[in-house]
């Protein structure tokens, strides 16, 4: 028998947006729609409003996770949460490596490392965000800027823990951003797989709309979409849930 093929990963981060009152109705919504088993969604809001998402959102197959966490498990770090903090609040999920927090807040690859393990010690899955910047790309630097920071990130990490990635090419994000083409994802997603490890799924993010998603799904070895802007409304998040789900079933 051949192995189920795997889910069409399909997240939003929501950033440093929405009130408690905006996060529960988005998941009163998510709460009440029925999935499809071909997409394995999941949704990462601030931290203020993890626990009120994740209560929503308990028994449904929307993981909930967090946008950042400390890699200690407590202590004098003013204003920092940790995994087990997060994870008590319900995320199930965390992502590591953004590069706003690369750019912004000095998220080192030893940092997303450190992150990783973290997480992973806590049974919380690991989604590690990795891209190079406009400089990089236009020096053709892209691969090997991806092959290393996903080396960092998985230093002394077991083979067989459950790790995502999502390569997130920094011009491609947020407003301004210009956003990537499959051309352009195909060989990075297969360096960052190739580094990985076959069995991790390496998602997409940057500028994702329902004008590309169709075809960013079509890259050999996708293994999903990770959403900014395009999923800040639910409507628009479950328009590029269908999608692929579409695109499942002619996989
Ligand atoms: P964007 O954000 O879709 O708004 O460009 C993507 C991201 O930062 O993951």
């Amino acid at each position: 028998m051949s192995e189920p093929a795997a889910p069409i990963w399909v997240g939003t981060s929501w950033k440093m947006t929405k009130t408690l009152a905006e996060a529960r109705a988005f998941a009163d919504v998510l709460a009440a729609t029925s999935w499809d088993p071909t997409v394995q969604p999941f949704v990462i809001p601030p931290a203020t409003a993890i626990a009120a998402v994740a209560e929503r959102l308990a028994g449904s197959p929307v993981l909930v996770g967090a946008q950042d966490a400390h890699w200690e498990d407590a202590g004098a770090w003013t204003g920092e949460v940790s995994v087990p903090q997060v994870a008590d609040a319900g995320a199930r999920l965390l992502e590591i490596g953004h590069s706003e927090r690369r750019a912004h807040f000095a998220e080192t690859d030893e940092r997303v490392n450190l992150k990783v393990r973290a997480a992973l010690r806590h049974g919380v899955l690991p989604l590690v965000c990795v891209g190079e910047d406009a400089r990089q790309r236009e020096a053709g630097e892209q691969l090997a800027t991806v092959t290393a920071q996903v080396r960092a990130a998985l230093h002394g990490v077991p083979d067989d823990a459950a790790v995502l990635l999502a390569y997130e090419p920094v011009w491609a994000i947020g407003e301004g951003g210009t956003p990537a083409t499959p051309d352009d994802v195909a060989p990075v997603v297969e360096a960052i797989a190739h580094e990985a490890g076959p069995r991790r799924a390496v998602l997409y993010g940057g500028s994702v709309s329902l004008d590309n998603a169709a075809a960013l799904l079509e890259v050999p070895g996708i293994g999903g979409l990770f959403v900014g802007r395009a999923a800040w409304q639910v409507e628009g998040y479950l328009a590029i849930v269908e999608t692929a789900v579409e695109s499942a079933r002619r996989r």
